[in-house]
């Protein structure tokens, strides 16, 4: 199991060290949110260069933003090392996906919890990363939406019918509560902000995420 703490949550006075803090993690999940797509904006481009430069953490980028194809290669050159788009945010999922392909990055699709699976399902095998939104996007902190499970056991069908190797991802309201649940129904990425930077700060959090998982 992959754990990728998103920087959404934590202290953006001191990213150096909430970075280093989750140095044990797998992926650092960076959430870019543009207002239109979602109702909220947290950060862009800088950012993910400043957590580049103090990091050498495998930048596991979420664009939340509408037309992505307008900033994939920018988000590339910032720094990213996969690049993950919304299928509501296109009218070209696929051609988003090859974009990403041809910028030489990991490709990943994902889905607002009220978009039918199916939307996906197109591009499963030109994905490296299909990620199951498990809050409405846009803020950190919100309850996991329990039906997440089934989607995850659907994709997790689905991608072993295709002999796909695809990180399956869960991104929202993910916390040693529920991280075990996660895995159990075929999940290999977990994305978590205040599970992990909340309480007691980055290296804390994490351990626990991983006990639950092993406990
Ligand atoms: C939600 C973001 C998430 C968010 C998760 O729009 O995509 O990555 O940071 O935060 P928690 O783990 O607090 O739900
Ligand atoms: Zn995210």
């Amino acid at each position: 199991m992959k754990l990728a703490p998103s920087l959404l949550a934590c202290d953006f006075t001191r990213l150096g060290e909430e970075l280093r803090s989750i140095q044990g993690a797998d992926w650092a999940h960076v959430d870019v949110m543009d207002g239109q797509f979602v109702p909220n904006i947290s950060f862009g481009l800088p950012i993910l260069a400043a957590a580049r430069r103090a990091s050498g953490l495998y930048m596991d980028v979420h664009l939340m933003i509408d037309s992505p194809e307008r900033y994939l290669r920018d988000f590339a050159e910032a720094g990213a090392d996969g690049l993950t788009v919304h299928v509501e945010a296109t009218r070209h999922i696929h051609r988003a996906v090859q974009m990403i392909r041809e910028l030489g990055k990991h490709a990943g699709v994902t889905l607002n919890p009220g978009t039918p699976l199916e939307a996906v399902r197109p591009v499963l095998a030109d994905v490296d990363t299909v990620l199951v939104m498990s809050v409405n996007p846009g803020f950190g902190g919100q309850k996991f939406l329990p039906q997440s499970l089934e989607r995850v056991r659907t994709l997790r069908r689905w991608l072993d019918d295709l002999g796909s190797a695809a990180t399956l991802q869960v991104d929202g309201g993910v916390s040693a509560a529920n991280a075990r649940a996660l895995a159990d129904a075929g999940a290999t990425c977990l994305v978590a902000g205040s599970a992990v930077f909340g309480a007691d700060g980055g290296a804390a959090g994490l351990e626990r995420l991983s006990a639950s998982l092993s406990g």
